[in-house]
């Protein structure tokens, strides 16, 4: 099938791009008003960017009557936020904080997460979330309805169990982050296979031995 994305309603672009873009990692932030109130709530249009400085990237759509979401205008008056990362145990959980609850409302003992001091920022990290990264905003862009809010990571915390504290690889058997698909539809990361990225010697040599690289 072919969509001209040209004439296409925003609803149908929205469906073509969030079933097709995934499975896409998500964020479960928190944030802290100026009143002192926490903030807890999952986006998926997320990413990191880089490493020189550490980047990572919210993309954080205004609500339909066009006032900003509480996680953006806590991050804009504070120009803080801890991004967690989300597994199967903390997902019933991540999903509730999506729930459009009052500002006043602290959204983390509302959905039962628990919260520990952070290191560098005033918003606290969830305990149970496997990492933990302490941002302070870098820019946000203003961008048709939304803020892409570019975070520099300044402190991470990574639950013991999920890293060789020598080698500092991740255990892949315990870290199994989820991610988005569609709709209510999400995957976890339990079937991770490796492919190996040749050099140009290994490749022309597995080229040469068996005609062709794909499918070899
Ligand atoms: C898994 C998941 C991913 C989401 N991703 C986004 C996103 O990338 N951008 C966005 O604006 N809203 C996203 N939402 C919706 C927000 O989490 C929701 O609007 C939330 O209530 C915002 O909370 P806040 O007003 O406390 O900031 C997502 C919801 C879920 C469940």
């Amino acid at each position: 099938m072919e969509f001209d994305f040209e004439v296409l309603s925003k609803a149908v672009r929205y469906k073509l791009l969030c079933s097709f873009v995934a499975p896409r990692p998500i964020a479960l932030v928190t944030t802290v008003s100026t009143d002192g109130v926490h903030n807890a709530a999952p986006f998926s249009f997320f990413n990191v960017f880089g490493d020189e400085p550490p980047i990572v990237i919210l993309g954080i759509q205004d609500r339909p009557d066009g006032r900003p979401k509480d996680t953006t205008k806590n991050i804009k008056d504070t120009g803080e936020f801890v991004v967690h990362m989300t597994d199967r145990e903390i997902g019933r959980a991540m999903v509730d904080c999506a729930v459009d609850f009052e500002p006043e409302i602290d959204e983390l003992s509302e959905t039962g997460f628990c919260l520990a001091p952070s290191i560098k920022v005033k918003p606290g990290r969830i305990v149970d979330a496997p990492a933990a990264m302490e941002c302070r905003l870098e820019q946000t862009v203003e961008y048709v309805g939304r803020t892409i809010v570019l975070g520099r990571v300044v402190h991470m915390q990574v639950r013991d169990d999920c890293i060789d504290p020598e080698t500092l690889y991740v255990d892949s058997a315990i870290y199994q982050p989820i991610a988005r698909l569609h709709a209510d539809f999400y995957i976890a990361s339990e079937d991770q296979f490796e492919i190996h990225k040749p050099t140009m010697t290994e490749y022309l040599a597995q080229k040469k031995a068996n005609g062709r690289v794909r499918n070899s």
